[in-house]
């Protein structure tokens, strides 16, 4: 059942970082997770074809932006700066940051951050609440390029906390007790996030996958895929 969309391409090619556990991850050379179940239910409910590719974040949000992709579903949150270059889908997802430090650490708060080594994503939402807590160009933020790397960093000892997404964080700390890392809430400090679908500005495929996001909310489906990564 496939759609010929007016720039007469027929599959939209969805640019994602797959190192984001439960959101996106490798299995072999597969992209799996809620992002990529949840993608697919929306895609399915819309009538478009697609092909998910772990593009990386910065080409990902590179290539949205010169629609040589046409799409990123990536946890990628909904901010005004992004706005100015970029559609979102209907929001699908809440989120906030969180800070991952190791077991015993001195840190209780977001403002204990100044001074310490924090690893960060590059150019996620983690990396702008650190440069605001340790200042923007401090040479104490040490910023990689995907998700997994700021978590090995903190393995290794080089950075003494990582910012990143809340239930990328949870999902980690479950899945590597040996890591003995606890994470630090700080509702103060950081704000509530929503994820969305990253589209190119106009995009004419936004109204659909927003229809489709609303009916696989309403008629469970998303409740069942949020199942099965979140409580399973
Ligand atoms: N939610 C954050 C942001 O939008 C982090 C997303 C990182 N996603 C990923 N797949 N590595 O900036």
């Amino acid at each position: 059942n496939e759609e010929s969309s007016g720039s007469g391409e027929g599959k939209l090619t969805i640019g994602t970082e797959a190192t984001f556990a439960p959101f996106e991850l490798m299995e072999g050379d597969k992209i799996v997770g809620f992002d990529a179940d949840l993608l697919d239910a929306i895609m399915k409910e819309a009538g478009l074809d697609y092909e998910y590719k772990n593009t990386g974040w910065d080409p990902m949000l590179v290539g949205v932006e010169d629609e040589t992709l046409q799409a990123g579903m990536a946890g990628i949150t909904i901010t005004d700066e992004r706005k100015e270059s970029y559609d979102f889908s209907a929001p699908y997802f809440e989120a906030t940051q969180v800070i991952a430090v190791p077991e015993g650490s001195d840190i209780q708060s977001a403002e204990d951050l100044s001074g310490l080594k924090v690893g960060v994503q590059n150019g996620t939402t983690g990396d702008e609440a650190a440069q605001k807590l340790v200042g923007k160009n401090s040479s104490d933020l040490s910023k990689y390029d995907s998700s997994a790397a700021t978590m090995m960093a903190l393995q290794n000892g080089d950075v003494e906390a990582v910012v990143t997404d809340i239930a990328v964080a949870q999902h980690y700390v479950k899945n590597n007790p040996d890591a003995n890392l606890t994470l630090i809430e700080d509702e103060d400090n950081f704000e509530k996030e929503y994820y969305g679908v990253l589209l190119p500005k106009d995009s004419e495929h936004k109204e659909k996958i927003d229809e489709a996001i609303q009916t696989i909310m309403e008629n469970g489906t998303y409740e069942e895929i949020y199942q099965e990564w979140f409580e399973g």
